[in-house]
């Protein structure tokens, strides 16, 4: 029997995309593989059922799953979707899983092998996989769109018949794999874009893409390339030097992050005090707390006349491509150990078992049980 593959739609309120496309589809089935999909899984992200010539399509939950040997997801089950699967099935997708003890608990119980992407080496031989990427691309974008279509002035600089206009200032804090994609975004608009981050990789990036490079003179370099988390000097030397820049800039882009821990405040309120009337803040780090101590997850504020924007779940603004993305991410992890419609995983391997989070009935990511107290 050739290794069986299921797809659901997703559930979680606001998720637009779908694990599986029909590009990727295809070639699960070159590989001899069957594939069951829950109908219309793929309709938010536009995939219509009728592209997925390679699937067999299912009325529900149950059916898809009943008899699966391998999940593909982009977010993680829910506790009734977790009882649905088949024990000792092999579960792929952004699992979260620093959240929520009650479902790593769940999973375990079900001895289901998951593999959770947000866990994957950041290393190169990994970059195809590499899902925390690839949906930060599309955040990144994401943001210098809304920045863009809420600024009251222009991007570009703009010569006309009534007189010139002077292109609107643009500053974004953090610059990872997002930050550099709303730099990228911003200067295709035609702003004029200063960035910053702690990483001391970050002055070329930031350059090369034609940004200027704010230096508060704090570098702050941690582990696997991430940055560390700032001292309380450090802090008070940052946000002496970001307080000028924030002040100037038409727009401020907010993307810093430390893995597994609440996003670092960044922008004061004080620092909102001094910025422009009319000027926007777009929060990127609204999901884990935010860097603009005024942020509300999910919603827009207005505090001395600046715009705070906490938007949640970026990539599913533009679900084809985050899902084609997402799911070209899943097939390049999958499909080195999937021949003539069998699965045989190498344990061995550094990026399965960095990216493994629990298999038989135990969690055996050390951080995840560090953190999650298994350890
Ligand atoms: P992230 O989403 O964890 O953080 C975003 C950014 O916030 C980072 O650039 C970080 O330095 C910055 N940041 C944290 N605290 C800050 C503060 N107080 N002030 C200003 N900035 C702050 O990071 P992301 O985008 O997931 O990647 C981080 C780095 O990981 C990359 O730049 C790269 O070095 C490495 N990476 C390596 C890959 C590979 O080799 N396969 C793939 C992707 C990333």
């Amino acid at each position: 029997m050739s290794l069986s593959i299921a797809v659901v739609r997703e559930r979680l309120p606001g998720e637009s995309r779908v694990a599986l496309v029909p590009e990727t589809a295809k070639k699960f089935a070159a590989l001899g593989a069957s594939l069951r999909m829950e109908q219309s899984a793929g309709i938010e992200s536009h995939f219509l059922d009728s592209d997925y010539a390679d699937v067999s399509l299912v009325g529900g939950i149950a059916e898809a799953y009943a008899g699966s040997q391998l999940i593909l997801r982009v977010t993680p089950p829910s506790a009734e979707e977790i009882a649905a699967l088949p024990e000792g099935a092999v579960l792929i997708g952004l699992l979260k899983p620093f959240e929520d003890k009650a479902r790593l608990a769940a999973l375990n119980a079900r001895r289901i092998t998951a593999f959770s992407l947000e866990l994957l080496p950041r290393i190169s031989r990994a970059q195809s996989m590499d899902a925390l990427s690839s949906q930060a691309s599309c955040a990144g974008y994401q943001c210098g769109l809304i920045a863009a279509a809420r600024c009251t002035k222009f991007f570009p600089m703009l010569t006309t018949a009534a007189g010139t206009i002077r292109p609107a200032r643009v500053l974004v804090i953090g610059a990872g794999v997002a930050g550099l994609q709303a730099i990228a975004t911003c200067k295709r608009l035609g702003a004029m874009v200063d960035a910053y981050d702690v990483r001391s990789a970050a002055r070329e990036q930031i350059e090369s893409l034609g940004a200027k490079f704010v230096d508060t003179g704090v570098a702050a370099d941690g582990s696997g390339g991430y940055a560390r988390e700032l001292t309380a000097e450090e802090k008070a030397a940052q946000a002496e030097k970001l307080t000028k820049a924030v002040a100037m800039a038409d727009v401020v882009i907010t993307t810093a992050a430390i893995p597994g821990k609440k996003a670092p405040v960044i922008i004061t309120t004080e620092m909102i005090g001094r910025m422009k009337y009319g000027a926007i803040i777009v929060d990127m780090a609204a999901e884990s707390g935010g860097n603009c101590a005024l942020t509300q997850p999910g919603e827009h504020v207005i505090a001395n006349d600046v715009n705070i924007h906490g938007p949640l779940n970026l990539p599913s603004r533009m679900p084809t491509h985050a899902s084609e993305l997402y799911a070209k991410n899943l097939y390049n992890f999958l499909s080195p150990w999937i021949k003539d419609g069998e699965m045989n995983i190498d344990w061995s391997d550094d990026v399965v078992a960095g990216t493994l989070l629990c298999k038989d009935g135990v969690t055996v990511h050390s951080v995840v049980k560090q953190v999650m107290g298994e350890a």
